[in-house]
């Protein structure tokens, strides 16, 4: 651990999500965008992260509170700029004489490796570093006004600029590093006197590099920065993120046959050697071995697959489902919570719901594992090398022993 703080700005009100639900609530790859910057925050060494976050957002407070304590949380009420949003974070920070990293909340597409040239600068004696882009498109941007290939001379933002500095394609991500006392004593200078009437972050730097101090660039590719403020960009941040994933996995050994017709989550693991067919969903918790065939048409989540089985085609894993070796689970077969041995089938028309199948057993075709009684809940085991003949209703709780047949119907 450093001596690094992460503040992470999600105070806004994300109006243009037009929904009932907080933007950095919505999700991308499975999870929430508040846990991607928090992820960030974490693969950066962050000894303390704080989130800070409007008055009226319980179900945000809630949600980070679960994963980094109530201790993380700082709220800005009301909301009146980013300057704004780092000065309600030093009440978190008492004494706090570190560096601050500071990052936004809504872009999901943020990786350390991008933010760490950041402390690059730092430790060669910058003292404000900032995260920059160039802009295919650089409407809306604050942008970087540079001097010297990378000394920072001031940030001004889309409303203030000018149509010279408009023309500047060096755009300011949002992400900035300094020492915290240099920091909240900038902050304490800056002025609302500008468009939006709003304290803003970004001012910061023309007022260090006036102070004489050195404020320098870091640039990445503008792919990282992409921001989600509409459900429109939300969708492209999920494209965005899916082809990155695909790409990833594919560079480390997995075979995905049509990777833009697989669907994958933040925490998918796929081994090198797994085949994808055309056409899958992999809903987050899902961890396939080596030699595994999933194929078309299947959807899995909180599953685990184990080495050279064959899930599909049009499969569903449900949480808990942990499908042995060489096992195969086939076509319109839902398998939830059950330990499915090693070997042992079930290729056609099933639910296995609640308990445990033997290596090597045989479950035919329309079995049904009928784990619930409309008020709880019970198991089915079914002992190794048994064969349950088809159209078999198991009504739990029941064992069949190993070896065991049970005939159709
Ligand atoms: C900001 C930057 C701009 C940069 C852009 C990158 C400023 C003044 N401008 O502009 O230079 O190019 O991000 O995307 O910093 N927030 C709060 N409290 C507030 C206001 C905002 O916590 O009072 C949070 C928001 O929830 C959001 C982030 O800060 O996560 C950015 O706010 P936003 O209003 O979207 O800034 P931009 O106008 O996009
Ligand atoms: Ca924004």
């Amino acid at each position: 651990m450093t001596d690094r703080a992460a503040v992470i700005l999600a105070a806004g009100h994300g109006t243009r999500m037009a929904s009932p639900i907080p933007k950095v609530l919505h999700k991308v790859g499975g999870r929430a965008l508040i846990d991607h910057a928090i992820d960030v925050a974490e693969s950066l060494d962050a000894a303390r992260i704080v989130v800070v976050l409007g008055a009226g957002a319980p179900q945000v407070s809630a949600h980070v509170a679960a994963r980094l304590g109530a201790g993380a949380i700082a709220i800005q009420d009301p909301p009146l700029g980013t300057g704004h949003a780092v000065l309600a974070a030093k009440a978190a920070l008492p004494g706090f004489q570190g560096e601050v990293v500071v990052m936004l909340a809504d872009s999901a597409l943020l990786t350390a490796e991008a933010v760490r040239p950041l402390f690059d600068l730092r430790a060669a004696g910058a003292d404000v570093a900032v995260l920059g882009f160039h802009a295919a498109d650089p409407v809306g941007y604050g942008r970087l006004i540079v001097t010297h290939g990378d000394r920072v001379v001031r940030i001004v933002e889309e409303r203030e600029a000018t149509a010279a500095e408009r023309a500047v394609s060096a755009c300011n991500s949002g992400v900035l590093a300094a020492p915290a006392p240099l920091l909240f004593e900038l902050l304490g200078k800056v002025g609302r006197d500008n468009a939006k009437g709003e304290y803003y972050l970004t001012d910061v730097v023309g007022l260090a590099a006036k102070a004489g101090r050195s404020v320098r660039a870091a640039f990445a590719k503008e792919e990282v920065f992409q921001g989600v403020n509409s459900q429109a960009e939300l969708a492209e941040a999920e494209a965005a993120f899916q082809r990155r994933r695909r790409l990833e996995l594919m560079e480390a050994g997995v075979t995905l046959v049509a990777p833009q017709t697989v669907f994958l989550s933040w925490d998918t693991q796929l081994a090198p050697g797994v085949l994808v067919e055309p056409n899958v969903v992999f809903a987050p918790g899902v961890k396939v071995a080596p030699g595994a065939v999933i194929r078309s048409f299947s959807h899995l989540e909180g599953a685990l697959v184990r080495g050279g089985a064959i899930v599909g085609p049009y499969a569903r894993l449900r949480p808990g489902a942990d499908i042995g070796e060489d096992a195969h689970i086939g076509n319109f077969v839902e398998v939830k919570k059950v330990k499915v041995g090693a070997g042992a089938k079930a290729n056609h028309l099933t639910y296995l719901g609640d308990g445990s199948v033997g290596a090597g057993a045989n479950i035919g075709a329309g079995t049904i594992f009928c784990n619930y009684d409309g008020f709880d809940k019970y198991e089915t085991h079914v002992g190794e090398g048994a064969f349950i003949g088809s159209n078999t209703a198991l009504v739990a709780p029941v064992s069949v022993g190993a070896g065991a047949y049970t005939g159709s119907g």
